[in-house]
């Protein structure tokens, strides 16, 4: 049996996608086939398509799935046909395709309260945001937090869960996300274009760097000493850290199914919420990269692969 993928095989622009039809994907004694129902876009997938991590080709992209187990793995007791999950996929499996296998252990019950377009923008952006705030930013109650690029896939996740901490947040965002992000519940929304935060946030605990460049370099002005400078993107210097008695780290975010599910939890409770400011069938991928390379974007996009 075959399915739909969209595969690349060669690196370029939107025009490199192709959908092509391959063998039906089998899961190993420990995985899972889910029939993707949807799958979101993020910076990865764009990044990877024009060259900048030199994956193996031919490649599928995608690295969020929301949908329904179709066959397990013999071990893989847990699931059974027809469980809503949804996960972040590792790097060596695409889910820009009707089908994809994913390891049980990255799984998670997809939250009730979401439809599978909702569920599909939260693992990536979610465990990268979990991740920075809490892993490697050590962010605690009461502590005072900034965001850099609030109004993105990774910021908007990012600020629901500092304020569900129990963390003061400001964020960096252009002007037409101020009011969004006030009602994702920032305390201090920036407009980037039109102020220098370094000028109006001061003494925080964790700066959560999502943009790097000279975004990052200006932070540790407002970083507390003992503070912590986390970046999605690229070493912070260890020298100005010094500098500033800070910590700076980079990290790459990592599939974990608990911190998915307890992500999960927080969205059935109501403390979380994604915001998916637009969808795309299947077959206009190359749209929705497009869009979300260079366009301004809110939350994130998503793209409908199965009714
Ligand atoms: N290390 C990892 O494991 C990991 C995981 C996930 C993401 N990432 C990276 O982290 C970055 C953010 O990811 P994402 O999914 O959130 O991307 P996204 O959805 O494209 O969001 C990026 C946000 O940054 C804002 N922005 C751009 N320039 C800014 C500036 N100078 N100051 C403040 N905000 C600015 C954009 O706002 P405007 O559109 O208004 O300019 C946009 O809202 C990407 O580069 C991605 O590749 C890394």
């Amino acid at each position: 049996m075959n399915m739909k993928a969209v595969r690349i095989h060669a690196f370029g622009g939107p025009e490199v996608l192709s959908v092509d039809q391959i063998p039906l994907p089998q899961p190993l004694d420990d995985e899972v086939t889910l029939r993707v129902r949807a799958a979101s876009v993020n910076p990865i997938d764009y990044k990877i398509r024009e060259g900048s991590t030199g994956q193996a080709l031919p490649v599928t992209l995608g690295r969020d799935v929301s949908g329904v187990v179709e066959m397990c793995g013999t071990r893989a007791h847990t699931f059974k046909k027809g469980d809503p999950l949804f996960a972040m996929l590792g790097n060596d499996r695409g889910g820009n395709a009707e089908y994809v296998v994913v390891k049980a252990t990255e799984l998670a019950a997809k939250p009730e309260r979401l439809s599978h377009v909702e569920a599909a923008a939260v693992p990536l952006a979610g465990i990268t945001a979990w991740q920075g705030l809490f892993d490697h930013g050590g962010l605690e109650s009461g502590q005072r937090l900034l965001i850099h690029g609030g109004g993105g896939g990774v910021g908007h996740l990012a600020i629901q869960f500092a304020k569900a901490a129990g963390a003061f947040v400001a964020t960096t965002v252009s002007a037409e996300d101020t009011v969004f992000v006030r009602e994702l519940g920032a305390d201090q929304a920036v407009d980037y274009k039109d102020e220098r935060f370094e000028e109006v946030v001061e003494e925080v605990d964790v700066v959560f760097d999502l943009v790097a460049g000279d975004t990052q370099d200006r932070s540790w002005k407002v970083l507390k000493p003992g503070g912590t400078l986390v970046s999605t993107l690229s070493r912070p210097s260890q020298e100005k850290a010094r500098l500033h008695r800070a910590r700076g780290v980079s990290y790459l975010a990592e599939p974990n199914a608990a911190q998915l599910a307890q992500i999960g939890r927080l969205i059935d409770d109501g403390k979380v919420t994604p915001f998916v400011q637009t969808t795309y069938p299947l077959a206009q991928v190359a749209k929705a990269e497009e869009r979300l390379e260079n366009d301004h974007v809110r939350g994130k996009i998503v793209l409908e692969v199965s009714a």
